[in-house]
């Protein structure tokens, strides 16, 4: 099976932050599940580089904005890399197969009739890149980014958004599952109900935009431009064998700020183009910092190069994906963080491992015979039992569920072996195939909780199967044959711990 996902695409005004790399976090670990499962995956991110703010920041620092963007392009990738995110396409607009592809969405909407010139008189965020009417604003300011917008008169060409609005409930009633989860679903369902106003999709150049066909002076609406990106990415207008394979796209992941552009003005424009819609519209929630959106404009926002430095980019992960329930909001700060990485990482995975490994390197030299035929630890019931948890949940995208079902069976680990302490059957020569067993069913468990976790926290769990004797990488794995006796670790190895302790002083103390 195919599976299509996409980030949105960031502004490259400024680097990325914990915030943003949440989002590409939180995808890498759908992807990473979705290859565990045999599926044939396409993972899109990239750079929305048409906004005003994009312009603003190149023409402050004195660079052409193409110069400036391509300096940034090498600093988000960077980030990506740091923080274990590994795409499959990395898309600029400013690319020449994305401008044939607006053009080729301009040409379609207005063949459909949908495109018509008009006057657009209103509000305008350039952080969010959007008309206000009045009625939304917070005390005369943008709700997301808490700034005064600009008032704007202009000429412009409009997309007859307001036609599609009973075609748009009708899909959101055909199909629930098109915009996640359902408390956004149903905050959309009533802007749908409030009514649609057409949108204006051009505006007056400043040289930078992608040019609006036939409107001289005029230049595409980034958001018209940039959503273009997801279906420019698989070779649209060209047939591909990748636009045949991957569209209509699974699934867009996105920020619950931006969803109402994915959820109502993105399946406008496809329904005006004649082209299928996405399957499903996830709008995530946001990572806070002192209760507060994490944001460049707020300036409260956190490095996740540095942060990865510091305590691993997978310990990162986890506590981003273990915090909320995915889709809900989340605080990081460092008390938080550590607590969490001190109990969940380094004791009670973290031991775990190093106990198993430690005992079976003194018992036996690090040899085992194999998980046998009695679950005499009951381990082998209970892993079945979570994995099944582990995959109803990651197939909704209840990411945090995935990770506690992982987290019960690490804690069923550790009730093993203080439960038949093998420290008391090495006492005893006539229990060794007793301690045997016991040891191979914790090795056996670590190994699939290695596979499990694998989505979250990639390198961890390389290295976590490594110190099990497993020369397969376990994103090789499918999670088919997750509970194969033949496929349990058979020699492990000493090994560095895991995560190690951190000191919560320290840590808190600092504002890195
Ligand atoms: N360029 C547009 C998206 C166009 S998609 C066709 C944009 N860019 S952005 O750089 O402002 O944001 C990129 C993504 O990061 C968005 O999904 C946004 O919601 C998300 N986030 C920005 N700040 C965030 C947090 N503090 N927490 C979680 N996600 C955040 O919007």
């Amino acid at each position: 099976m195919s599976f299509y996902i996409t980030c949105a695409i960031d502004y490259p005004n400024s680097r990325p932050h914990i915030g943003t790399a949440y989002e590409k976090i939180a995808a890498d670990t759908i992807v990473r599940y979705k290859r565990l499962m045999g599926e044939d995956v396409f993972f899109l991110m990239g750079l929305d580089e048409h906004s005003q703010n994009v312009y603003k920041r190149a023409e402050e620092q004195g660079l052409e904005p193409i110069t400036f963007t391509n300096q940034m392009e090498d600093v988000f990738r960077a980030a990506w890399t740091a923080v274990n995110v590994e795409f499959d396409d990395f898309i600029r607009t400013t690319q020449p197969l994305h401008r044939v592809a607006v053009k080729a969405m301009v040409d379609r909407t207005k063949a459909a009739g949908d495109l018509y010139e008009g006057v657009y008189k209103g509000f305008y965020c350039v952080s969010c890149e959007a008309y206000y009417g009045e009625r939304d604003l917070v005390e005369g300011q943008c709700p997301v980014h808490e700034t005064k917008p600009e008032f704007r008169e202009e000429a412009n060409v409009f997309f007859r958004l307001s036609a599609y609005q009973e075609r748009l409930k009708s899909h959101y009633e055909r199909h629930p599952e098109f915009v996640q989860p359902d408390y956004r679903r149903n905050e959309l369902m009533s802007l749908l109900n409030e009514g649609l106003a057409d949108i204006s999709v051009s505006r007056a150049s400043d040289g930078w935009g992608i040019p609006m066909p036939g409107h001289e002076g005029q230049s595409v609406y980034v958001w018209f431009d940039a959503l273009t990106a997801y279906l420019a990415a698989t070779g649209f207008p060209e047939e591909t064998d990748r636009y045949k394979k991957f569209w209509p796209a699974d699934m867009h992941l996105v920020g619950k700020d931006i969803t109402r552009f994915h959820a109502i003005i993105w399946p406008a424009m496809l329904m005006s183009a004649g082209l299928p819609l996405p399957k499903t519209i996830f709008g995530h929630g946001w990572v806070l910092t002192g209760g507060g959106r994490m944001s460049k404009s707020m300036g409260n926002v956190m490095d996740p190069v540095a942060t990865a430095e510091r305590f691993g980019a997978d310990a990162l992960r986890y506590f981003l994906l273990r915090e909320a329930p995915f889709g809900r909001d989340l605080e990081f700060d460092h008390e938080r963080f550590v607590g969490r990485y001190n109990a969940d990482l380094a004791n009670d995975l973290g031991n775990l491992l190093q106990r198993t490994v430690g005992m079976a390197m003194k018992y036996q030299n690090g040899l085992l015979g194999g998980p046998g035929e009695g679950d005499v630890t009951g381990l082998s019931t209970a892993a079945q039992e979570e994995a099944r948890t582990y995959c109803d949940a990651m197939d909704i995208y209840e990411l945090q569920t995935g990770l506690k079902a992982i987290w019960s069976l690490v804690r069923a680990g550790n009730l093993a072996v203080d439960t038949h302490a093998p420290w008391e059957l090495a006492k005893h020569p006539d229990k060794a195939g007793e301690l045997d067993a016991v040891l191979s069913q914790l090795a056996a468990l670590l190994h699939q909780i290695a596979i499990l976790a694998y989505p979250f926290m990639p390198e961890r769990s390389t290295a976590m199967a490594k110190a099990l004797g497993q020369d397969q990488d376990p994103g090789m794995w499918r999670l088919d044959n997750l509970h194969d006796p033949s496929l349990a670790p058979r020699q492990v190895q000493e090994t560095e711990p895991l995560f190690p302790r951190l000191d919560p002083e320290e840590v808190i103390g600092s504002n890195a």
